[in-house]
Parts: structure tokens; C-alpha cells; sequence
């Protein structure tokens, strides 16, 4: 038996803010932005609007084209860094807002792997044969965790998600393998110094804005790159193929330079990469399966062909996922 994505679906807030808003708020310009990230623009939630709001409206249209009742979900799994709240999980508030009383869920939290460990994890639970139907989500409400002074962050992060719905299948298509990297000892060069329990909320972390992402952006560069394309290349390798037998490949949006670089390194031709970076920047846990839905919504997939993701994130954690596709009615 073996899980398959039978839906996608996307959820990209409506207010923008570009590279021209940013240059009226810090020191950059369009020309920087676009140079070395790749980015034009990215959206922004309005204030009203969290995490659970975006999840909502995505699971929604997840159970719209599968035409898959609410009460038929089993399994809800949130990949997010920025839940609505630590207690309760945004998965919780999902289930609620769309009725879907038979399901139990989680978040899971691998920053921008979050979509790939959450699809592995789901698909894992499926395949036991317990569960038929599970929705997973990677959504990240980055501006409410971003410093709007610091140019060296505030230009790559955007907001939005993605979701698919996952299924058992007797068929051949779905979800082939996949290699799943954590290494802690980088947990400093990507954080949020405070709000967690070893430096909770007060007064003085809030003065040092240390509720905001830090970043070492010339060290992650440089990770995101290597440890992208080495598990890229290995799980190529480990299933007996080359890199042509690779129909689409969807890197993390992170940077444009990472996204040319890995396809470099991997031997991918630029006609066989998605790259969207230049419409939402870096939503962290949402930018593979955004990616996923924009693919299936352009048809750039037919059924039996290969699609190979690959993320890398805070942590560091990273990791790559082959899935033989399946065309969706
Ligand atoms: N606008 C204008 N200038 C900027 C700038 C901005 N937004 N940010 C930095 N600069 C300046 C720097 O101050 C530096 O100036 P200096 O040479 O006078 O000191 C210069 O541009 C180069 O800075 P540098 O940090 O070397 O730029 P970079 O090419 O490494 O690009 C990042 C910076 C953050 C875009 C890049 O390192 C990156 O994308 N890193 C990975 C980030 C990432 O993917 N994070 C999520 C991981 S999942």
C-alpha cells in the first residue's frame, strides 16, 4: 500500500508588500532585493488574519476538489513556526473551524522542512492502514515574527501556505522514498532568541527584539546549498536514477541563489525547476507545497512522471522526498 496526494491546494494572503514598500520602511533597495534573493514582492496577512485562518481556508479547498466530507479527515498535521498560540495547536483550531469532528492532529514544528517531515510523518500513519484520508498543511504567518528594521531579514520573509490531501493507493503512484536530516548543533545561526520557556516574554526581551528572526544569512546560504543538493543527489542515486529521470523539481524557496545553485549541483536543467520565490519570497514551511499546488494547477505534471522536493531550514533540519504523481481529476 502506498500514500498518495489526491488534492492541493494554496492560500496567499491579499495585501502585498514589494520591494519599493520596503524601501520607504529600511535601508535597500529594489535592485539589492531582486539581485541577490530574487524577490519582487511578498504578501502579508491583515491584522485580523493568523496562521489557523490560512490553514482553514486551505483545508477547505482541499476538501472541495477531493469532494471528501469533513467528517472522512482522520488525520490534521499543521507544519508551522508560527502556530496562533503555544497552547493551543493551530491543528486543533483547523479541526474546529472545519468540522472535521472525527480527526485529531498536531503541529509539527522543522521550520522551512516542516511540509516534507509533516508529509513523511503523515504518510507513515496512512500506510499503517488505520487511517484513510489525512490533511497536511505548511503554513507560516512570517510578519508577525519578523523586525521590520532589519534588512538583513525582513526582505526575504512573506506570508501564506499550502496543503495536500493524502490518501492510501494500491497503485504505484505517491509518495517513493525519502531522507530526513536533523542536526541541532545549527539551532544559533536561525532562531528566535526569546518567548520560549528558556527565555520567556518579558519587558527587556522585548526592548532587545529578540522576538524577532535572527539569522546568519552567509552562514545558512551556504548549508542550504550543500545539504539540499547532497540529499537531492543521494536519493536520486538511491532509487537507481539520474538526474533526467526527474521530471519537476521543487527546491524551498529560500533564495534564488540557492534555488540556481542546489539545481546546479544536482545536474537539473533550469526548464526541470519550479521557482516562484520572485511572486512570495520565503514563507518558510508554506513554499513547497504553495509550489506543489501552482504545479498541479499548470498541469506541469503527468501521471507516473517524478517530482522531487527538497527543503532545508532552522534547526538545521533538511531533507528530500521523491513522489511518483498522480494526475487529479
Ligand atoms: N538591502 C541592501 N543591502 C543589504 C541588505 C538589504 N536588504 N542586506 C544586506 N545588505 C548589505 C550588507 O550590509 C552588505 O554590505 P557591506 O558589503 O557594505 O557590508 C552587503 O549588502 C552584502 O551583504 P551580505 O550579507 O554579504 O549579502 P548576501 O549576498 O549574503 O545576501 C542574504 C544576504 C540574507 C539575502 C543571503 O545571505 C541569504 O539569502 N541567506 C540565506 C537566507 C535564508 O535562506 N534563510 C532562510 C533559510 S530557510
Amino acid at each position: 500500500m502506498n500514500t498518495t496526494i489526491t488534492a492541493t491546494a494554496k492560500y496567499i494572503p491579499e495585501k502585498i508588500l514589494s520591494n519599493f514598500d520596503l524601501e520607504k520602511i529600511v535601508d535597500t533597495t529594489d535592485d539589492w532585493i531582486k539581485s541577490r534573493t530574487g524577490i519582487t514582492k511578498r504578501h502579508i496577512v491583515q491584522e485580523s488574519e493568523a496562521t489557523s485562518d490560512m490553514c482553514a481556508n486551505i483545508a477547505k479547498k482541499l476538501l472541495e476538489s477531493s469532494g471528501k466530507t469533513p467528517e472522512e479527515i482522520d488525520i490534521i498535521i499543521i507544519a508551522t513556526s508560527t502556530p496562533d498560540h503555544f497552547v493551543v495547536s493551530t491543528a486543533a483550531i483547523v479541526q474546529d473551524k472545519i468540522g472535521a469532528i472525527n480527526a485529531w492532529g498536531y503541529d509539527l514544528t522543522a521550520a522551512c522542512t516542516g511540509f516534507i517531515f509533516a508529509l513523511e510523518t503523515g504518510a507513515r500513519l496512512i500506510e499503517s492502514g488505520k487511517y484513510k484520508n489525512a490533511i497536511i498543511i505548511g503554513a507560516d504567518t512570517m510578519s508577525s515574527i519578523i523586525d521590520y528594521k532589519d534588512r538583513n531579514t525582513c526582505v526575504i520573509f512573506g506570508d501564506g501556505g499550502g496543503g495536500v490531501l493524502i490518501e492510501q493507493t494500491d497503485d504505484d503512484y505517491g509518495i517513493v522514498d525519502s531522507i530526513l536530516k536533523t542536526d541541532g548543533s545549527g539551532n544559533q545561526f536561525l532562531t528566535v532568541p526569546a518567548g520560549g520557556s528558556r527565555k520567556p516574554a518579558s519587558e527587556t526581551t522585548v526592548k532587545q527584539r529578540l522576538h524577532y528572526v535572527y539569522q546568519d544569512g552567509k552562514t545558512v546560504f551556504k548549508y542550504a546549498v550543500n545539504r539540499m543538493s547532497e540529499v537531492s543527489k543521494e536519493i536520486i542515486e538511491k532509487n537507481k536514477l539520474s538526474s533526467h529521470d526527474i521530471k519537476l523539481f521543487i527546491p524551498h524557496q529560500a533564495n534564488q541563489r540557492i534555488i540556481d545553485a542546489t539545481a546546479r549541483k544536482c545536474g537539473l536543467d533550469l526548464d526541470q525547476v519550479f521557482v516562484n520565490i520572485d511572486k512570495y519570497g520565503n514563507t518558510t514551511a508554506g513554499t513547497i507545497p504553495i509550489a506543489i499546488d501552482e504545479a498541479n494547477k499548470m498541469n506541469l505534471l503527468k501521471s507516473g512522471e517524478l517530482l522531487l522536493l527538497a527543503a532545508f531550514g532552522g534547526g538545521f533540519t533538511w531533507g528530500s522526498m521523491l513522489i511518483r504523481w498522480n494526475k487529479m481529476l
